[in-house]
Parts: C-alpha cells; sequence; structure tokens
C-alpha cells in the first residue's frame, strides 16, 4: 500500500563506503555499510521511481529492480556519477566517501622498516559538491554525519554544496549513524527549516527522505 508518487521519475542515489588503496592488499576505508542509500534505492522502486543506484563496496544485495553499479574508490563513483548525472531528475548522495586518498598505490606490498612510515594523502573530488556546481533543475539531496555543531554544520553544507534538503545526523548517539539498521535524523531544506525525527528504522527514514523531496517537486 505504498503509493506510486514518482513515476517517471529517475533517481540516482549514492551509497556505501569508498575505498583508497596503499599498496595491493591494504586499503583506507570508513564503517559504512551501505543501508541507508540501498534503503532509498528500494524505497525509490516501490514508489516508481526509476533508479540507478552507485554503490561503494558493501556486502548488500542488489536490490530488486535497480539499476547497480559498484565502484571501489572515489574517483571511480565520481566518474560513475558524472557518466549518469545529465537525465536524473532528483540525486540523493548517501555514500561515505573518502575525503582524501594516498598519493599513489605501491606496486608491491610495503615492507615493514624499522622507522616509521609517512604516507602521504591527497584531496578527493566532493561528488555532491561538483553535482551543486551544475545543478540544473535536479533536486539534490545530501547527508550530514557529525559528532559536533550538527545542524550549524548540515546548513553550512546546503549553501556550500547547493543542495534542496540535508539528512543531518549525529552519529555518536544511541541508534544512529554507521553499521546500524536505525537512524535518528533531522531534515533541513533550503529555508533552514529543521524536521526532527524520533529513531526510525533506515527503510522508514529512506520514505520520509523521498515524502520531503516528493513535497519540492
Ligand atoms: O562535507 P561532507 O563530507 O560532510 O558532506 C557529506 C555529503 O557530501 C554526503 O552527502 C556525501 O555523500 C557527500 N560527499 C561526496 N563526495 C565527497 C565527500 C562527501 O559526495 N568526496
Amino acid at each position: 500500500n505504498v503509493k506510486k508518487d514518482l513515476i517517471g521519475k529517475r533517481l540516482l542515489i549514492t551509497a556505501g563506503p569508498t575505498i583508497e588503496p596503499i599498496d595491493p592488499i591494504r586499503y583506507i576505508t570508513n564503517p559504512s555499510t551501505g543501508k541507508m542509500g540501498y534503503e532509498i534505492a528500494k524505497a525509490g522502486i516501490l514508489r516508481g521511481a526509476d533508479v540507478m543506484l552507485i554503490s561503494g563496496p558493501t556486502n548488500l544485495a542488489k536490490p530488486y529492480g535497480v539499476k547497480l553499479i559498484r565502484v571501489d574508490t572515489a574517483i571511480q563513483m565520481y566518474n560513475a556519477v558524472m557518466d549518469n548525472i545529465s537525465n536524473a531528475d532528483i540525486v540523493v548522495c548517501a555514500a561515505a566517501v573518502a575525503d582524501y586518498r594516498p598519493e599513489k598505490k605501491e606496486k608491491n606490498k610495503i615492507k615493514k622498516m624499522d622507522e616509521d612510515l609517512c604516507i602521504k594523502l591527497i584531496r578527493n573530488p566532493d561528488i555532491l559538491y561538483e553535482i551543486g556546481k551544475e545543478k540544473g533543475k535536479k533536486i539534490l539531496v545530501g547527508f550530514a554525519a557529525e559528532t559536533e555543531n550538527l545542524i550549524e554544520n548540515a546548513k553550512s553544507k546546503i549553501i556550500k554544496k547547493n543542495l534542496d534538503l540535508i539528512v543531518a545526523n549525529d552519529i555518536l548517539q544511541e541508534g544512529a549513524g554507521f553499521n546500524k539498521d536505525t537512524n535518528i535524523v533531522q531534515i533541513i531544506d533550503r529555508n533552514f527549516n529543521v524536521k526532527k525525527y524520533s529513531i526510525m528504522s533506515k527503510a522508514e527514514v529512506a520514505h520520509v527522505i523521498l515524502d520531503e523531496i516528493k513535497k519540492i517537486i
């Protein structure tokens, strides 16, 4: 009994972590499981949208009906997004993209030395920021996972990344953030109206996000 209120809308979602290789067997990543983004993809399908999901490495199965592109690194995610962005109506960036990557991936396994090891990290592209620069008529939604000054940081991301909505969550709260089935979110719009929700399953949060998107279409 889900309302089919997104028929004909093309929804592009990023999800999961990225991994940034150091050498053939080591990498930098984060504990994102991809659950939030995959739930948005599933909710989009249920509501009739045409859904493309660009996902970093996760253990999750491809949601039924979704076009899935799997990537590893932030650069790969950026390229996959840019190749597919042109006909999207709604873009939701839920991926926990690594902000930095090792400057170079060593060809061989780095050997233990007596000295300490220094790895230079360089900036990755900010995918959401790049989409926001050429937003056009697209509805653009980001996430802000913060451990301090949640609302302030989320509001400044709306401006900086040219977003229509941001989903803010305090990842230190019990029941919120990475590697959980639930989330505690606040959704903020371009006018800085803040809607505060109590703890919900990520599937429920997904529908609430789509409800808010639907209101501004
Ligand atoms: O600036 P910050 O990383 O906190 O912003 C989080 C939002 O930006 C999320 O929606 C995330 O998916 C997106 N992001 C991105 N590419 C990056 C970093 C963040 O798309 N390199």
